[in-house]
């Protein structure tokens, strides 16, 4: 039985996923690295160090450079990310997903946040959507990052659920593949041809249904 739905934020909640995408190039360029959107669809839902590990990768520097002088290069993607951030409002909540929470919660089922965003905190509140959430799972204390299921096998945890009740929101390939790993339905955002592990996708935020996820949830 469906009891709970567990959100990634960047790109899924609000557009933040362009503004780290823009942040990482202008890096990127910095370092004289190529970076293309090809190259971020690896990044999304990948935690900070992490995408600067690939990055290095990417441009074949990652023995260049030291672990404090990493530290930062992700420190300057993130003066610059939340710089690019500041003037976002609840405006900038992503088409449908309002709608979306109202369902959910109309319903009496529970929400949790599964953001591998150390920002998510912050991103919330600009957008006013912290009450809509049960749960947040704090980043800080999850030992490995997405692909892993740990985030969403947390969000479960904290909401007493079984993640087999559970529908997970992702719009980034390592989020599905968390989601499928959790023993979680997986709800993926974007192109179809992206995510042939999700049970079911959908294009764009604002072609999300409660009614349908439910109905196909239960099938
Ligand atoms: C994820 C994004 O939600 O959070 C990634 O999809 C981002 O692109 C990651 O790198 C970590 O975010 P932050 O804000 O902690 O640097
Ligand atoms: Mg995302």
């Amino acid at each position: 039985k469906l009891k709970a739905f567990i959100f990634d934020l960047d790109g899924v909640i609000t557009d933040t996923a362009e503004y780290h995408f823009l942040a990482w190039k202008a890096l990127a360029e910095d370092l004289n690295i190529s970076f293309t959107r090809e190259l971020n669809e690896e990044l999304k839902g990948i935690s900070r160090m992490d995408s600067l590990e690939k990055i290095l990768q990417f441009g074949g520097k990652e023995q260049e450079f030291s672990e404090q002088e990493k530290l930062e290069l992700a420190t300057k993607k993130n003066e610059h990310y939340v710089e690019l951030i500041n003037k976002i409002t609840p405006s900038d909540i992503l088409p449908g997903i309002e709608k979306l929470l109202r369902d959910i919660k109309q319903a009496n089922l529970e929400i949790a946040l599964a953001s591998a965003s150390k920002n998510a905190n912050m991103v919330l509140e600009a957008l006013k959507l912290k009450d809509q959430f049960d749960y947040i799972v704090d980043v800080t204390k999850i030992k490995k990052g997405k692909p892993d299921p740990e985030i969403f096998l947390k969000a479960a945890e904290l909401l007493k659920v079984d993640p087999s009740s559970c529908v997970g929101v992702e719009d980034a390939i390592a989020g599905v593949e968390a989601i499928k790993s959790a023993g979680m339905y997986a709800v993926a955002v974007g192109p179809k041809s992206s995510f042939q592990k999700a049970d079911l996708v959908y294009e764009t935020t604002e072609a999300l249904s409660f009614k349908e996820i439910k109905e196909r949830f239960e099938e």
